[in-house]
């Protein structure tokens, strides 16, 4: 089986190697869209028109199954591709498995981190609520993050001025944190870092869609392929 990887930049690379770790023996390709990236900003028409021609492309080289890794493309394409676009492919995303996590794990105040167009879809609020609306959901927009992190900078002194605006603006009384861009578990370390700095404690729980989506792609494959 051969599993196709898309993501508008690096941060695929991290969500694929999630997948790496509970699959080792399945094939994973991953494709990223340098040329147009990133995404973050852009339209809801525009990601769909990219993600959509990204996802042809990789149909057209014999992908079985087509992984969304990219949250921002996830939230603005993926059930419209499933629905209207590619029914009947297998196309998956990386927004479902992490609210069914937050479920599971019986948080009920969230906050996510995210691009500033997956912020302005209001999609991670809807799936957690179409499973809990009971849980209350914030999301901070952090444009500033992902290009440097493309430039391999994750730490003091641009990462960290960031952070300290941005995690100044969540609630202390929050319980998980999701990291909803393929991008932030490579700063992890410095969240840790700037969130002790700012509240005098460790972070809450951190969440990422890419190992929430990992760890329940089996499960998945069991129901559409080992029938
Ligand atoms: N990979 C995107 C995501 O997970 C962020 C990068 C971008 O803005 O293109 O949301």
């Amino acid at each position: 089986m051969l599993v196709w990887f898309f993501d508008s930049w690096l941060g695929g690379q991290v969500v694929m190697e999630a997948f790496r770790r509970e699959h080792p023996d399945i094939e994973m390709i991953l494709e990223m869209d340098r040329e147009n990236a990133p995404y973050g900003h852009r339209s809801w028409d525009e990601i769909r028109a990219l993600t959509e021609r990204w996802v042809t492309r990789l149909h057209n080289r014999w992908a079985d199954v087509v992984i969304l890794a990219c949250n921002t493309a996830s939230v603005h394409a993926l059930r419209w591709f499933q629905t209207e676009i590619f029914p009947g492919r297998h196309i998956l995303g990386v927004t479902v498995p992490w609210a069914e996590a937050v479920v599971a794990g019986w948080y009920h105040r969230i906050w996510v981190l995210a691009t500033d167009a997956t912020v302005r879809s209001r999609m991670y609020k809807e799936r957690v609520h179409i499973l809990d609306d009971s849980i209350i959901v914030e999301e901070i927009a952090a444009p500033g993050l992902v290009p440097l992190i493309e430039q391999g900078i994750t730490e003091w002194p641009e990462i960290d001025i960031l952070l300290r605006d941005y995690l100044s603006q969540f609630s202390l009384d929050i319980e998980a944190l999701v990291l909803g861009c393929t991008h932030y578990p490579l700063i992890r370390d410095s969240i840790g870092r700037i969130w002790m700095e700012l509240y005098n404690q460790k972070t809450p729980d951190l969440i990422d869609p890419g190992e929430e989506s990992a760890k329940r792609f089996g499960s998945w494959m069991g129901r559409k392929f080992l029938q």
